[in-house]
């Protein structure tokens, strides 16, 4: 019976035309020392591996995470290893992972549409159209706290909805969450929807909440690439970037994390269509981002933007596109480590932060070092859970924990913004 029914769901998913990952395999590889970096960094080129970096290359402390498609596990590891690079399987099947993803989802839909968004599940991972409704529903249940404001259209047409949590006043001082900008990184989606729910149940009840909602605005983007986060979906669960063609070239979509004016065209980006980073023809040529920009210009009174990523547990701040440090970046970091040291008091959760040119590596034409340009004093990127276990297909019975957790550190900045109005 049970056979027979995952039997009818590879057939029906096989009809769609889903993107499958048998005998992909997840390899993490540690450079023994500073002068295999650069023989790693060279595997970003070996195009007929057809690689996906799910962590890059960045220093020999952190891991490089990379998905080998069947067809070049072998080539792969036998080039590992007459290099003598150390690499160990993280995951052996991503196919199998996704199979219980899917399944456990699928078990989740079985269930009555939620009613209400108390009885909505942040236990698992929704669809596009879920979350839609999850939106529209807290907006008709909490009319005088939440609105849902379209700053515009995805390139495939879809609404880019932003909640909007005030308790009035007009451009009040405001503070930006986005999640889901990277499609795949489903654990943020989540957590965005469990960061909604969480404002309205607090808003009175806590305090810290009730004080920061008194004296300014939140406005909360959830599903920030709606065009990807369909198509992780319905076609391929790993795509990260958006769904626009480039002309002259078969390869779709643009890093929405590349293609902002800060360093725009600078190393640590791409200006290969087929490369994940790829920055995109011109800064600001992507719907999803020029909206957010037109949006946070035309507002002019943000004070406080947090773009939320996974995987790899770090907190931080610009810049990315040069070493230069940037002119707040003492108060910066100071944030940065009240903000994971609340986070850790929840589940000893341990997060790095730092710079992302210092902690990661260098990028370019990433959102937060242009909010920062743009004189946003408090600008942060997350990258939540986990460290790459499951990598991007973290578990479903981690996405509260994972909100919970992440809302202390959010709490703290944002607690910090308020009283630190400039
Ligand atoms: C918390 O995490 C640290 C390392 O991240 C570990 O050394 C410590 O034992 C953990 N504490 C608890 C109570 O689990
Ligand atoms: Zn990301």
């Amino acid at each position: 019976m049970m056979r027979g029914l995952i039997a009818l769901t590879a057939l029906v998913v096989a009809v769609l035309g889903k993107e499958m990952f048998e005998g992909h395999q997840v390899l993490r590889i540690v450079a023994k020392d500073e002068t295999q970096l650069p023989l790693i960094k060279n595997l970003e080129d070996m195009v007929e591996f057809e690689l996906d970096f799910w962590r890059g290359v960045t220093d020999v402390s952190s891991p490089v995470d990379v998905r080998v498609p069947f067809h070049s596990l072998q080539s792969v590891k036998i080039h590992l290893e007459s290099q003598d690079i150390e690499y160990s399987i993280m995951i052996g099947d991503l196919q199998v992972m996704l199979d219980e993803e899917q399944q456990e989802m699928e078990s989740a839909a079985r269930i009555a549409e939620p009613r209400n968004t108390d009885s909505f599940d942040f236990s698992r991972y929704h669809t596009i159209s879920e979350i839609y409704s999850f939106q529209d529903m807290l907006v008709a249940e909490n009319p005088n706290l939440v609105s849902k404001i379209v700053i515009g259209q995805s390139y495939e047409g879809r609404p880019l909805n932003v909640l909007k949590f005030s308790t009035g006043g007009t451009k009040r001082p405001a503070i930006w969450l986005d999640t889901g900008i990277h499609s795949r990184e489903w654990v943020t989606q989540a957590s965005g929807t469990w960061f909604a729910k969480k404002i309205v149940t607090d808003y009175g009840r806590d305090p810290a909440i009730t004080a920061i909602l008194n004296k300014m605005d939140i406005f909360l983007e959830i599903v920030t690439n709606p065009d990807g986060y369909y198509f992780t979906h319905n076609s391929n669960r790993m795509w990260r970037k958006t769904r626009k063609p480039n002309s002259g070239s078969s390869c779709v979509g643009v890093d929405p994390n590349r293609n902002w004016d800060a360093g725009f065209g600078g190393a640590g980006a791409s200006n290969n269509p087929c490369s994940e980073t790829y920055r995109g023809p011109r800064a600001h040529s992507e719907p999803e981002v020029k909206s957010i920009v037109d949006f946070v210009k035309s507002h002019g009174n943000f004070k406080a933007f947090v773009s939320i990523h996974s995987y790899s547990q770090m907190l931080l701040y610009p810049y990315g596109y040069t070493k230069t440090p940037c002119k707040d970046q003492a108060e910066l970091h100071n944030l940065a480590k009240k903000a994971i040291t609340d986070l850790a008091s929840l589940y000893n959760t341990s997060y790095r932060y730092g710079s992302i040119i210092n902690t990661i590596y260098q990028a370019s034409g990433g959102t937060i070092d242009w909010t920062y340009n743009q004189g946003i004093k408090y600008s942060y990127t997350f990258e939540l859970r986990d460290t790459g276990r499951y990598g991007f297909i973290l578990p479903a019975n981690q996405i509260i924990p994972t909100a919970k957790e992440t809302w202390l550190a959010l709490m703290a900045i944002m607690d910090h913004t308020s009283k630190n109005m400039y």
